[in-house]
């Protein structure tokens, strides 16, 4: 039995430079916990201070409820494996591996038979005799999780240890690292900027962001009800299309979404019109992935925009059509991060009425917010920084190979409504109490 609990950690350091602040995470007994988000959010001083390698300035860590904040890293005991898992290059494989029953004083006899044990289960046990520089990549990720858990660990934490391999033996280990961390039934805490390693790997993923913990919760749910604004497009590929939309109440019928100079009714039977029929008059964001569009060949009342394709991007399975719907796509800059401000001052922040909100509205996606008086132009500009600039040209859907369609042609593309998003001018999930 190994718990993790975090209350209120929080960690400046000296220069002033804010790491963390006051994160609150629970870590269930031999769940897999992914800390995932872009670089510099602070995820290796997370989990360094639950390895006890680094202290927080404030806040209390919990090891199966007990107060671990001042213990030391052997009391902990926990095993980390870095991104660089260093071997001991003077060292063969088998010493690695038994290193840490060396330390702890294990008869060789006693070591040797538990390191053959760890390095079959890791499919290294014909590698012991070798030296680091004679192994590859893979083989000495393999030998460094070996010496993580050879001593049975009740705490595995792994910071990006897959970032210095290839993609194919990537997701390889990943698979490995899983069935080792689910059969041996140990509490892990797994560090990645790789929202797909996240999604494919975690049972339960919390998603970061300057210092702060965005959204908890499984691969699944996070996904499908992203808490804010950033988690939604953080998470999935190709990454979800964001719209401002203009929010209009009809009695009786309908709530309007006007994306541009398009329409999509929301019928009040679904349970989102009700909440949503609040910002009547107001402006939000409308999130939808790919997955959610399908091009068809009619149009559908009140579930269908149309748009043109300004160019094509084929992947053999499916083709990535970006598509000008007369409306500029949002752009979330997701790297590099912001700087936070405290979480109290975030807090208050968040408190403040929307109208108040712009600083906080640029700050989550480096934009001016428009005037929500203003209603002819209803168009936000689009972000100047990100990896993603083409999206700012409106819209991108997956199209199947068999659909026959080139640049400048007109698309009808149905909107499956259930898997709308919806934002406040904050970036916080509005249909938050649905389901
Ligand atoms: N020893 C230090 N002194 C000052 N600032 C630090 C120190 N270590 C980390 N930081 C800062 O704290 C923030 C969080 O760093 P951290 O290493 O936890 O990020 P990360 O999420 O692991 O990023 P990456 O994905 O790049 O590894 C960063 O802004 C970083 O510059
Ligand atoms: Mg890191």
């Amino acid at each position: 039995m190994a718990t993790i609990g975090l209350r209120g950690v929080s960690k400046v350091f000296s220069g002033g430079s804010i790491a963390l602040a006051q994160v609150d995470l629970d870590v269930a007994d031999g769940e897999l916990m992914v800390l995932v988000g872009p670089s510099g959010c602070g995820k290796s001083t997370l989990l360094r201070i639950i390895a006890g390698l680094e202290e927080p300035t404030a806040g209390t860590l919990y090891l199966d409820d007990e107060d671990a904040t001042n213990f030391t890293p052997q009391q902990r005991q926990v095993a980390m494996v870095f991104q660089s898992f260093a071997l001991y290059p003077h060292m063969t494989a088998a010493d690695n591996i038994g290193f840490p029953l060396r330390v702890s004083g294990l008869p060789p006899e006693q070591r040797h038979e538990l390191v053959v044990e760890s390095a079959t289960a890791l499919g290294v046990h014909e590698l012991l005799e070798r030296w680091p520089k004679q192994m590859s990549g893979g083989q000495r990720q393999r030998v460094a999780m070996g010496r993580a858990l050879v001593r049975d660990p009740r705490i595995l934490l792994l910071d990006e240890p897959l970032s210095n391999l290839d993609s194919g033996l990537r997701s390889e280990l990943r698979a490995e690292i899983s069935s080792t961390v689910r059969s041996s039934g140990i509490t892990t805490v797994y560090v990645t900027h790789d929202q797909t390693e996240a999604l494919t790997l975690a049972d339960r993923i919390a998603v970061m962001r300057g210092g702060s913990i965005e959204d908890v919760g499984t691969p699944g749910r996070v996904y499908d009800r992203p808490a804010t604004i950033f988690v939604a497009a953080f998470l999935g590929t190709p990454r979800i299309n964001l719209f401002e939309a203009w929010v209009w109440n009809t009695v009786d019928s309908h709530v309007s979404l006007r994306i541009g100079e398009q329409t999509i009714a929301l019928p009040w039977q679904d349970p989102r019109a009700r909440q949503l029929a609040h910002y009547h008059g107001e402006r939000i964001i409308v999130g939808v992935r790919a997955e959610a569009l399908v091009s068809l060949a009619e149009p559908l009342a009140d579930c269908t925009i149309r748009g043109r394709v300004r160019y094509l991007e084929h992947h053999g399975h499916e083709s990535l059509a970006f598509v000008d719907i007369g409306a500029a796509g949002i752009e979330i800059d997701l790297a590099p991060p912001p700087r936070t401000p405290p979480a109290t001052k975030l807090k208050q922040l968040r408190q403040r009425p929307v109208t108040t909100m712009r600083g906080v509205w640029k700050r989550i996606t480096g934009t001016q917010p428009a005037e929500p008086e203003d209603e002819s132009d209803s168009e936000l500009p689009a972000a100047t920084a990100g990896r993603h600039q083409k999206r700012s040209s409106g819209l991108v859907m997956r199209l199947p190979p068999s659909v026959e369609v080139s640049a400048g042609n007109t698309l009808n593309i149905g909107v499956r409504r259930e898997l709308l998003h919806f934002f406040d001018l904050r970036g916080d999930r509005i249909d938050a109490g649905f389901r």
